[in-house]
């Protein structure tokens, strides 16, 4: 069978793909334009996409013989869920086994945040250090401060582990009680924004998770507060934060997602102030990157085979209510 895959993946798991299918990967750097991604999944009954590609019903109606669509990302907001269901396709997606190195990277963005770290190999670099100087770039502990962490999944609990060792106190605002609570309080999101001194947020991106932190939100926080994303851009509004670090509503945050990837030139949080800026890099470690690359794969081979997919974001498209 046929399987498209819209960019070249690490590790082993496309020359175990292709000793079974023919396996056309997408040559390019960039990803495919909404045409030529068209073109290329019309054919296919299969497709293994990244968070990059949109999946549209447009995309999956023009794609008749499509039997799985899996994509390495654990978030799926890039496919039209509904859309591959009513057509009974599953959706795959790799969560888990990246839980543990996007923790890792929220919390790098809470300590560079907290204690200034890029804005002091900044200062260094320029030759600005002169001496000692006990009111030299002061920042604010993170041992001891209260983290909110906002949606309490795979990867919330995991940086609320982490904060454990920090000696924190965790607050959490979630839809649904959780019973592995890792020591954390749950509190609703207003109660979370006031009393945190860094709000890390966890959830997917949703209708409803869209804009979830906007100006009233962002005006609730401390104005030492510490505004931490490695989620979805979507779930902030991204012009009412870049006023807010201008005006001094927050005192810093660290984004490693963005409404749009890359952020375009001349968008105001470019030029905001203390504000960390990394290219959607949660994942990346080499391990995790290619343990994603491996699942994305099983998930595919099992729907050409007409098996479950290991993960699978729509299971109702097998109706056996599992
Ligand atoms: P997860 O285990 O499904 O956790 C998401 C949590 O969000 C769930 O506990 C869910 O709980 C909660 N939630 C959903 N809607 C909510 C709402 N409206 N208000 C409050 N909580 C809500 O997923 P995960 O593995 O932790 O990943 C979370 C997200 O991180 C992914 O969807 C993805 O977008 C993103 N991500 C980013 C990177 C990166 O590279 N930066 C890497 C991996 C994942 P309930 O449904 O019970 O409320
Ligand atoms: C990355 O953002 C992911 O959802 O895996």
């Amino acid at each position: 069978m046929h399987v498209f895959v819209s960019r070249t993946l690490p590790g082993d798991g496309l020359a175990r793909l292709a000793r079974e299918h023919d396996v056309e990967v997408w040559p390019g750097a960039l990803p495919p334009a909404p045409g030529e991604l068209l073109a290329r999944v019309a054919g296919a009954d299969a497709l293994i996409c990244l968070l990059t590609d949109a999946i549209d019903g447009a995309l999956i109606d023009g794609a008749p013989r499509l039997r799985a669509i899996s994509n390495m990302a654990a978030g799926y907001d890039n496919i039209d869920v509904a859309a591959a269901t009513e057509r009974r396709i599953p959706v795959g997606n790799t969560p888990g086994v990246l839980t543990e190195t996007t923790a890792d990277l929220a919390f790098a963005l809470i300590l560079a945040c907290a204690r200034r770290i890029v804005e002091a190999d900044r200062f260094v670099r320029e030759g600005r250090w002169r001496t000692w100087d006990p009111g030299l770039l002061l920042g604010h502990d993170v041992h001891g401060a209260t983290l909110g962490i906002v949606g309490f999944g795979e990867i919330g609990r995991a940086v609320a582990r982490r904060a454990r060792g920090f000696d924190m106190r965790v607050l959490y605002a979630s839809r649904t009680r959780v019973a592995a609570d890792e020591g954390a309080a749950q509190v609703d999101l207003d109660t979370l924004l006031r009393e945190s001194d860094v709000v890390s947020l966890h959830t997917p991106l949703t209708a409803e998770t869209t804009h979830l932190i906007g100006a009233r939100e962002l005006a609730l926080m401390k104005r030492t507060g510490i505004l931490v994303n490695t989620a979805r851009g979507g779930l902030v509004d991204q012009a009412a934060l870049a006023r807010a670090l201008g005006g001094g509503t927050i005192g810093a945050a660290g984004l490693d997602v963005a409404e749009v990837e890359p952020i375009p030139a001349g968008d105001p949080l470019l030029a905001a102030p203390n504000i960390v800026l990394l290219p959607h890099i949660g994942s990346a470690s080499h391990a995790t990157r290619s343990r994603m690359a491996e699942m994305a794969v099983d998930n595919c081979l099992a729907g050409l085979a007409g098996r479950r997919l290991p993960n699978c974001a729509n299971p109702e498209v097998y109706g056996d209510g599992a």
